[in-house]
C-alpha cells in the first residue's frame, strides 16, 4: 500500500471513461496560474485525463497528445485559453525556458505531460498527478499538491467526487 501525505489524493479508475470524469471534475476548478504536471509511462491515460480537464474547464476543442508540436491550445466561448503541453521530447528544463513555456502558466491554466522531463522549469507550486498503468484497463492516479492553492484543487476534487458531481 502507498503511504501517502494527507493532502494527497489517490484514485484507481477502471476505465478510460472514469479518468476522463476525473479530469472532468478537475478542469471545472481551472483557472489562469494553475500549472498541472503530469507524470507516468506512456499509455499511462496522461492524455486521456487531459480530454476530461479540457471538457470541464469548458472546451469543445478535440484534445490530441501535443507530442510533436509540444504545446496545443484550447480556446472555449470566452476567448480564455487551455495549454496542453508534451515535454517528451524536449532535451530538459532550458529547452523549456527557450521556448518560453513558464511564462504560459502567467495567461492561462497550463497542463504539461512528461512534466519529470521539464521539471526545473515549472513553478513549483503545481499540482503533480501521478499515473501507473496497473493493468489493461485499470490505472492508478495519485494527486500530489505543492503550494497553497494546488491543495486547494485536490480539496475541491476530493469534494465534487464525494458530493457526487
Ligand atoms: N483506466 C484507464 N484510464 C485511462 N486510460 C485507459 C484506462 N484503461 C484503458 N485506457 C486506455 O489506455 C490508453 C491511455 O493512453 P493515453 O491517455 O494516450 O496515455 P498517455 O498520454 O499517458 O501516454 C488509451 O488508449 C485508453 O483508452
Ligand atoms: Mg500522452
Amino acid at each position: 500500500m502507498a503511504i501517502l501525505r494527507a493532502d494527497a489524493l489517490e484514485f484507481i479508475t477502471r476505465s478510460a471513461d472514469q479518468t476522463r470524469r476525473l479530469g472532468l471534475r478537475l478542469g471545472k476548478q481551472l483557472r489562469p496560474g494553475d500549472v498541472l504536471a503530469l507524470e507516468g509511462d506512456l499509455g499511462g491515460g496522461k492524455t486521456t485525463f487531459v480530454q476530461g480537464l479540457a471538457a470541464g474547464w469548458g472546451s469543445t476543442d478535440a484534445v490530441s497528445s501535443p507530442t510533436f508540436v509540444v504545446v496545443n491550445v484550447y480556446q472555449r466561448g470566452d476567448g480564455s485559453r487551455l495549454y496542453h503541453v508534451d515535454a517528451y521530447r524536449l532535451s530538459g528544463p532550458a529547452e523549456a525556458w527557450d521556448l518560453d513555456i513558464p511564462s504560459l502558466a502567467e495567461e492561462a491554466p497550463l497542463v504539461v505531460e512528461w512534466a519529470n522531463v521539464i521539471a526545473e522549469a515549472l513553478p513549483s507550486e503545481r499540482l503533480t498527478v501521478r499515473f501507473v498503468w496497473l493493468g489493461e484497463s485499470q490505472r492508478a492516479l495519485t494527486f500530489h499538491p505543492q503550494g497553497e492553492r494546488p491543495r486547494a484543487l485536490v480539496r475541491a476534487l476530493r469534494a465534487a467526487i464525494l458530493r457526487g458531481v
